[in-house]
This record gives C-alpha cells, sequence and structure tokens, in this order.
C-alpha cells in the first residue's frame, strides 16, 4: 500500500509506465488535466485507429458519464478517471463479458493497493463496505462486416479521496470512496497501472470463463432480496447466483428462476 504525497498525486504517463511491466511498458499512455469524458476521447482515438492497449486519463472531467446516461461525478485530484481501448481477439459472442471481466480487474486492482476486500454490485459496480466506489462504462464499436468487435473502452472511475462535498443527501448513503472506506488513499498512477496490468490479465480469461470465478466471489447481490428491470418490467426476488455467462440467477416468488444479462439490480428496500 502506498500513501500519497505532492509528487505522487499528479498523474503521469512515466509513473504509471514504471508500475508496468514486459509489453505494457509499450503502452500508449493520455493523460489529461480535465476532459468531459475519457470515453469519448479514447472512442475518437479508437475511431483513429488508436492501438489495442491505448489508456486515457484525467484528473477531472466535467461529463463523466455512467451507465443509463447517468453522471459520474470526476473533480480534480479526487479520483482515477481512465477508459482502455481493446480490440479483442475473442468471438463477439464473449463482449457481454468484458464488463463484468473489468469488474475483477479493478477489483483485484482496489485489493493490491488498499488491502481491503472489495466487492462486486452484478453488473459493474465496486463496493466497499455496502457503498459503490468505483463504476464501470464500456461502449463497443462492431465491425463493418457486422460479426466482429472493432473496439471496446472500458471506462473505469474509482473514487479515491472523498468525494462527500460532491454528493446529495440520497448519493451520499449510496456512494462513497476508498479513503473514506478504509483510511487509505492509494497512490493514484500506481491503481492506474495495477488495473492496466488486472485487465490483461482477466480479460485473457473471458474465453474459458475462468474470471467468473472471481467474479462469483465478490458478488454482493448473492442471496439477498433484490429488485430488478428485465424486459420494461420491475420484477423481485432473492439473487441465487451468477451463471457462466456473468448473468444475474434470480428466484422469483413462485420459485422459478431465471437470468439477468443486462439491466440493473438493487436490494429490496425493507
Ligand atoms: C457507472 O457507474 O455506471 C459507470 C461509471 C463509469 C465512469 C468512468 S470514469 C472514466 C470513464 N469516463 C466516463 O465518462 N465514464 C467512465
Amino acid at each position: 500500500m502506498s500513501l500519497n504525497d505532492e509528487n505522487s498525486e499528479k498523474i503521469s504517463a512515466k509513473a504509471i509506465l514504471s508500475g508496468l511491466s514486459g509489453e505494457n511498458q509499450e503502452r500508449k499512455i493520455i493523460v489529461l488535466d480535465e476532459t468531459d469524458s475519457t470515453n469519448n476521447e479514447a472512442k475518437k482515438l479508437a475511431a483513429e485507429g488508436a492501438p489495442h492497449g491505448t489508456a486515457v486519463i484525467a484528473d477531472s472531467q466535467t461529463s463523466g458519464r455512467g451507465r443509463f446516461d447517468r453522471r459520474f461525478v470526476s473533480p480534480a485530484g479526487k479520483g482515477l478517471y481512465m477508459s482502455v481501448i481493446v480490440r479483442p481477439e475473442f468471438d463477439i459472442k464473449f463482449a457481454p463479458m468484458i464488463t463484468s471481466a473489468a469488474a475483477v480487474a479493478a477489483a483485484i486492482a482496489v485489493e493490491e493497493l488498499c488491502g481491503c476486500e472489495v466487492q462486486i454490485k452484478w453488473v459493474n459496480d465496486l463496493y466497499l463496505n455496502g457503498k459503490k466506489i468505483s463504476g464501470i462504462l464500456t461502449e463497443s464499436a462492431i465491425s463493418t462486416n457486422g460479426k466482429s468487435l472493432d473496439y471496446v473502452v472500458i471506462g473505469i472511475g474509482i473514487n479515491i479521496r472523498s468525494i462527500n462535498d460532491e454528493l446529495d443527501d440520497e448519493l451520499k448513503l449510496r456512494a462513497s470512496s476508498i479513503e473514506d472506506e478504509t483510511g487509505n488513499i492509494p497512490d493514484k498512477n500506481a491503481l492506474c497501472a495495477a488495473v492496466l496490468k488486472n485487465l490483461d490479465i482477466w480479460l485473457e480469461k473471458i474465453e474459458n470463463r475462468s474470471y467468473i470465478t472471481e467474479y462469483r466471489q465478490r458478488e454482493f447481490l448473492t442471496g439477498k432480496r433484490i429488485t430488478a428491470e428485465s424486459g420494461g418490467k420491475i420484477l423481485s426476488g432473492t439473487a441465487v447466483g451468477i451463471d457462466r455467462n456473468a448473468s444475474l440467477m434470480v428466484e422469483l416468488p413462485n420459485g422459478e428462476i431465471i437470468s439477468l444479462n443486462s439491466g440493473e439490480a438493487n436490494l429490496l428496500k425493507k
């Protein structure tokens, strides 16, 4: 674990690369003070042909985005906001599993730096002590023949320092930061390097589905009463596990078990 000082606070491509080894040190890293969204930057670069592994990291985002067009609060000096361009060689049928594999990679990176136990709330949120500290937004482009993935941009936002001042009372109940939950402030460059290294490791384990074991071990909703939206309908039931496609299995009140392959599920309020 490393604590921030004035020097390590600043994101630098050199510092990130020094935390990587082998081929990873050849990676293209673009560091920005501020941008609207690192996903937007990365998508532009990918469309212009940027190579696999290119990463865009910003100190702040003016329009950080989450899933379902939600805002991702991204103030300067508070978090790690990064997007990585991936050009998968695997079959397009595995595309829906990229976000959950990225969640495993990000969770393990935070654990390595903080020595804490991170949970993953299906599909893509990282939790510490029952509160969200990170989210992942994956955006893909399909090649012109429609049969393979041209590129995928994996956008990861991790709240490192307290963002309590930025959140309304309702969000404060659900969102937090590594600092608030563990008392630790991991070095941003080291955390970024750990995420990049783990993305390489865990995206490789999509085709044989071996990352799913790590996902299951950390999944937050399993065993709990939840509510979810599926096919435009709201349902409630008990989350009973994660299947081999990383879908959430839910037991409905009539005993039927269904698999949700996309959407969002939340704890059922008592
Ligand atoms: C979510 O919580 O639904 C996903 C949040 C993803 C936020 C990250 S921050 C880096 C990248 N740029 C964005 O605009 N979004 C992602």
